[in-house]
């Protein structure tokens, strides 16, 4: 077997456990997920399916609000930490309830995901509220939930400062509000997924002046109350350093406006920390590793300032639930296509795709697939998983090893889709959007419902309108 072939093959649980869900084991010649075969779970629920394993979130929340709480605890000399799940990631009450009680926050991006994080029963003193096109219905809800509304708004523009106090106004509330600072440190894969340089919609910018005098605009208004500064620079990050030196520029924009007679008393280094997609990815930074680093360039970098260490929050979405989720597909078709020089690379389509997952189409993203119902026997070849969209670009995973017999039946596990697989599906085609089935607490049971071909054919208003 060549190597390079070896090196596209989907690592098993016990060799990669950094790719696999906690629960997830090959035994007894299939793959299991909360103890649960894989041809059982597709026989009862259909396929495509996206699996949850809960305990797997569960503890990766856990551990994200630990280090946190740990590494910048007011005992050591740091002024508080707390981790808040970006629920764009993923969003559901389920969800949102097995990271809350977890000890995460939530941070929230429209008013769906807001709604869902309150009706899921989550802290408003533990909610945030992004985006650089706020409604007002968005505004009001954020403002008026709970006691004192929700934790933080995050001001992403010059204009918005005003509509917010005014809304709070009309309340008869004080909104808390940060501000979404561009810092200029460019990080991550895709340059759609990097945030915090100049030229793009996010936030104000650090090099113009333009978040010190959105910061300072705040304090004219008797109904907001300033709470901290904000940066999300990116996703997929594997480089540390780029949010050290992300901290570094926001304490600056800190000790600027103390300076100016202006308290910050919260720092929010947002969400972006990597994790494995495929075997050939090296192991990803512990939470642990990432908070202590963190930990130790916030306080240098006050130190040098002469600033008291604020509370120091992250919002990370992908690292929660990524890796706690496996689609299992059913292949269809089996084709072998010639590629010139006597090699070939065998076409396996699926019965899902782009509308469950975007990302391959979208951002080049790079995902493997084991043969999941059974144990390879013959030797390996050189694959492309593709879905049953009319589209050419409708790629899974772009290069597998897989068994040379994987046939028509067989079951493809595809590791870590929790993240942005769900939250970004479509009706592309018409397709119903797969459900997510948690397991590993009791019996498998659905997170979010698979769509059924009625739930689409309802919205059309011409069909509807005939019946
Ligand atoms: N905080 C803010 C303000 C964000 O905008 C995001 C992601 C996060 C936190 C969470 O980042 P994470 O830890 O999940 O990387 N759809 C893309 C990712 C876009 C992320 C947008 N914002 C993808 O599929 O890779």
């Amino acid at each position: 077997m060549s190597l390079a072939l070896e090196n596209l093959r989907a690592p098993k649980p016990t060799e990669r456990p950094d790719l696999w869900p906690w629960s997830a084991k090959f035994a007894d010649g299939e793959l299991t997920l909360g103890g649960w075969p894989v041809t059982k779970l597709v026989e009862q629920c259909g396929s495509p399916v996206y699996v949850l394993d809960e305990p797997d979130l569960v503890g990766r929340a856990t551990v994200w609000a630990t280090v946190m709480a740990e590494e910048f605890w007011v005992g050591y000399g740091m002024g508080g930490g707390s981790a808040y799940y970006a629920a764009k990631a993923m969003m559901s009450a389920r969800v949102i309830e097995l990271v809350t009680a977890a000890g995460m926050g939530v941070d929230t991006a429209s008013l769906g995901e807001l709604t869902t994080a309150l009706h899921a029963g989550a802290d408003p003193n533990m909610i945030g509220l992004h985006g650089n096109n706020k409604s007002d219905e968005e505004l009001r809800l954020a403002i008026s939930a709970g006691e004192r509304g929700i934790a933080r708004i995050v001001i992403d523009s010059a204009d918005e400062v005003a509509r917010v106090a005014a809304i709070a106004e009309e309340l008869g509330r004080k909104a808390r509000v940060m501000i979404r600072v561009t810092t200029g440190v460019h990080a991550g894969g895709h340059e759609f997924i990097a945030t915090a340089h100049e030229d793009q919609k996010f936030g104000l910018s650090l090099a113009t002046g333009a978040a010190k005098r959105v910061a300072l605009d705040i304090q004219d208004y008797e109904s907001l109350e300033f709470v901290g500064v904000h940066s999300h620079i990116g996703s997929q990050i594997r480089d540390l350093d780029a949010f050290s030196e992300s901290a570094g520029r926001l304490l600056g924009l800190v000790k600027d406006l103390q300076d100016e007679g202006v308290a910050c008393n919260e720092l929010d280094l947002g969400g972006g920390y990597a994790i494995t997609y495929t075997g050939q990815d090296p192991e990803p930074t512990s939470p642990k590793d990432i908070a202590r680093a963190l930990a130790s360039a916030v306080r240098n970098k006050c130190e040098e300032l002469g600033l008291k260490v604020p509370h120091v929050s992250i919002e990370p979405g992908r690292s929660t639930v990524g890796p706690s989720t496996v689609t299992l597909y059913r292949v269809g078709t089996v084709k072998e296509v010639p590629l010139g020089d006597g090699k070939s690379r065998l076409y396996v389509s699926v019965d899902g795709g782009m509308s469950d997952n975007i990302r391959p189409a979208l951002y080049e993203a790079d995902y493997t697939a084991l043969l999941a119902n059974r144990e390879a026997s013959s030797a390996l070849v050189l694959a492309r998983i593709v879905g049953k969209h009319c589209e050419s670009g409708d790629i899974v995973v772009h290069d597998v090893a897989l068994p040379a017999d994987v046939k028509r039946g067989d079951i493809l596990a595809v590791p870590a889709t929790g993240a942005y697989g769900h939250a970004m599906s479509s009706n592309y085609n018409m397709l119903t959007r797969p459900g997510t089935l948690g397991v590993g607490t009791g019996d498998p049971h659905w997170i979010i419902y698979p769509e059924k071909l009625s739930d689409l054919l309802d919205r059309d208003a011409y069909l509807a309108s005939k019946n």
